[in-house]
């Protein structure tokens, strides 16, 4: 047994976490009975039985099922502090959080419950947890373009809180021009953006995030291993790269971690972090996902300490905390 005492210590920042994916079986349960909500497993431990998945499509399934007990503020609000708690004793010391405000809009909850619960969850983390965060408003690219900018238009009262816009779930199917538009009026509000590509996609779709969407961080990514000259692109321009290795795994983008390519990404220059994407369903959060590429990759700790300051360097944060955490 590795003792991952520096790893714990170790000060890392989190790009690439989903807020409804740190939604515990057991906390599933708990919202569940507060909202009077009666869910279609009879246990935490049936249900964490259920997580396991042939790819996106059928965790997605899961996923959004999963954040029906989301009801309230409070809700919201006791998701993500107990994720904050969760992320602090993991060495977490900042997390850009996203969110989906369409699975909830679609739901009958409210613009202002889901950010008022996250942006009280964010300020209570930072005095309780010295976690500091910043929130991505994203979009589900498997629903219409035009609802995502009706949202994106009904978040103005948020704009100062919002760090960036986003763009997750079902992503073969649905290209970045989809949202050539939403992403352009994001530009014109001065939102800076990022968007999931290259997880189920191919090299294509990281060029169109590129080309079309105009992001200033690419989520997941690892397809743009397939093109070289995309490869030279990612490594001339040092855009960060949000990889995920557990969900990968999870997701069956690669049978084990052994065979994934991120060695690769780091020997071809790429400015790649890691992240857990949705810890509750994929395998915990940082230092599980860090333990493995030890495992898998035999890094060294000066390799980890590289992978947490790409991450600390590239997440939404002001430059007076990057300092303390560098
Ligand atoms: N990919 C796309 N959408 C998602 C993911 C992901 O890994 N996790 C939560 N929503
Ligand atoms: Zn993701």
């Amino acid at each position: 047994i590795v003792n991952n005492n520096w790893l714990i210590g170790l000060p890392k920042a989190e790009l690439h976490l989903h807020i409804e994916g740190t939604l515990t079986p057991e906390q599933q349960f708990e919202l569940a009975k507060r909202n009077g909500i009666t869910l279609a497993y009879d246990s935490a431990q049936s249900l964490r039985a259920a997580y396991e998945f042939d790819d996106l499509s059928a965790f997605l399934a899961l996923y959004y099922q999963g954040m029906d007990v989301l009801i309230t503020q409070d809700d919201f609000y006791d998701l993500a502090m107990a994720y904050f708690e969760r992320a602090a004793a993991d060495g977490v010391r900042h997390a850009d959080i996203s969110f989906d405000p369409q699975a909830h809009l679609a739901r009958g909850v409210a613009l202002d419950t889901c950010f008022d619960g996250l942006l009280t969850a964010m300020r209570d983390a930072r005095a309780q947890f010295d976690v500091t965060s910043a929130l991505i408003m994203s979009f589900m690219r498997d629903r219409d373009a035009d609802e995502a900018l009706e949202v994106l238009e009904d978040a103005a009262p948020w704009y100062g809180e919002i760090a960036a816009i986003g763009l997750d779930s079902a992503e073969v199917g649905n290209p970045p021009e989809k949202f050539r538009e939403v992403f352009a009026r994001a530009c014109e509000l001065g939102l800076p953006r990022v968007a999931h590509a290259g997880e189920e996609g191919g090299p294509d779709y990281v060029t169109g995030a590129l080309d079309i969407l105009d992001v200033c961080r690419i989520d997941h990514g690892v397809r743009a291993m397939e093109d070289a000259d995309l490869v030279d692109r990612l490594r001339d321009s040092q855009m960060p790269l949000t990889v995920c290795p557990l969900s990968n795994v999870y997701l069956k983008g690669v049978a084990r971690l052994e065979d994934h390519n991120l060695p690769d990404m780091i020997a071809a220059g790429l400015n790649v972090n890691i992240n857990s994407d949705d810890p509750a369903y994929f395998g915990g959060g940082m230092v599980n996902n860090f333990l493995a590429c030890v495992a898998a990759f035999d890094w060294d700790q000066a390799t980890c300490r590289t992978i947490a300051g790409n991450g600390l360097r590239e997440a939404f944060m002001s430059d007076a905390r990057r300092e303390t955490l560098l």
